[in-house]
């Protein structure tokens, strides 16, 4: 079969590789239909996350058909239309009991596993492991592509920024950074009761694109030298907004988080920093607030399917460049050049 695979740092090819065979009994093998690529990918072949060897088949996101159970697998079974999750969990531990599979133990400590420390799904099939609590059944009139974002992007921004931000009814929310995570966060922040949603970004393209994901208003970095100024003007009285949801991974960003919130406010974290950064405790010591940090567990895919099918949101605005598996390549080179291309979300489907 063919697959996308990393050869170290900046070399991937879409090669022939042996195809997955079933190795516990609690695997299935999924043909995938529908995949993408995430920002993670790229961090991949920059060299960035070192557990990712070469010959690793990247991907973590997709939609497929189950083409093999092993006899362990009771919910899953031959011929099912599947969401593959970004996230596998044995679903016995105590991580995985207490809704953190993302710290799955039986995984070693991480449930990102897919185009990490196992093969992935940019792949005409792939192995999945815990199938029955991996494979979310995709449900009739939910299309593949709105399936696909469901595997990673939109829990992340759901999951990480609107319900660790704890998004209440009648909220006022500043989400910093429009790229897909953002975008993602600023789908689901109204029909979690955000009364006002403003996003923050300096890309034109971003802060259209926000504005039909659901955005009250937008914020232009390019355009003002006080964002916070601006942020605490369109807050519920001028005393800061309720939650800041962090979308880029920068200190700057982080900076305008901390410094647009309400005393008794929320800043979710969902940016992946590769700096410190600091943290003025002299001044928000007294403030009462809350800051939450993560990586995604998934387990909300099934609210959100309930979401998709009741009409309330869809996901699908995502898909902004199509291409078949054979055009992986020219795939990554859109998403990588994203700002440029004017993409959000690259989706590959088969043919
Ligand atoms: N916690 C998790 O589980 C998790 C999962 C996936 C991704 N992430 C992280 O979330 C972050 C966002 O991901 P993405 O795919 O949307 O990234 P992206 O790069 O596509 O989007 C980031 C956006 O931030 C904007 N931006 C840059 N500097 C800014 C600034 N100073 N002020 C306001 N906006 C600014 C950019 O224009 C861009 O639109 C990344 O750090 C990513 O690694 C975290
Ligand atoms: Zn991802
Ligand atoms: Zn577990």
């Amino acid at each position: 079969m063919k697959a996308l695979v990393y050869h170290g740092p900046g070399s991937k090819a879409w090669e022939d590789v042996p195809e997955p065979t079933l190795q516990d009994p609690t695997d299935a093998i999924v043909r995938m239909e529908t995949t993408t690529i995430c920002g993670t990918d790229l961090h991949i072949l920059k060299g960035d996350v070192a557990a990712v060897t070469d010959g690793r088949v990247l991907g973590h996101e997709g939609v497929g058909v189950v083409t093999e159970v092993g006899p362990d697998c009771t919910r899953v079974a031959v011929g099912d239309r599947v969401i593959v999750s970004c996230i596998s969990k044995c679903g016995t531990c105590d991580y995985c009991r207490a809704g953190l599979p993302s710290h799955c133990q039986t995984l070693g400590g991480i449930g990102w596993v897919f185009g990490h420390l196992i093969d992935g799904t940019q792949a005409e099939y792939v192995r999945v492991p815990f199938a029955d609590n991996g494979l979310i059944p995709l449900p009739a009139g939910v299309s593949a592509e709105q399936g696909t974002m469901l595997s990673d992007i939109l829990p992340t921004g759901y999951e990480i920024g609107v319900r660790y931000g704890q998004v209440a009814q009648g909220d006022v929310v500043a989400v910093v950074g429009a790229g897909p995570i953002g975008l993602a966060a600023i789908m689901t922040a109204a029909p979690s009761g955000a009364s006002r949603t403003i996003a923050v970004d300096g890309n034109a393209f971003r802060l259209a694109q926000a504005k039909d994901f659901g955005a009250t208003d937008t914020i232009d970095i390019s355009a003002t030298d006080d964002v916070v100024g601006e942020l605490k003007r369109l807050s519920r009285d001028g005393l800061g907004v309720d939650v800041a949801i962090e979308a880029v991974g920068v200190p700057a960003t982080f900076a305008t988080c901390l410094d647009s919130i309400r005393p008794g406010g929320r800043v979710a974290n969902v940016g992946v920093h590769g700096v410190p950064v600091s943290f003025p405790i002299e001044r928000d010591w007294i403030n009462n607030i809350t800051i939450t940090t993560g990586l995604v567990n998934a387990t909300t895919a099934p609210q959100l399917l309930d979401k998709i099918s009741a009409g309330e949101i869809d996901p699908a605005k995502f898909v902004t460049h199509r291409f078949s598996f054979d055009e992986v390549l020219e795939a990554y080179d859109t998403f990588a050049n994203a700002a440029d291309r004017q993409a959000l979300k690259v989706v590959m489907t088969k043919e």
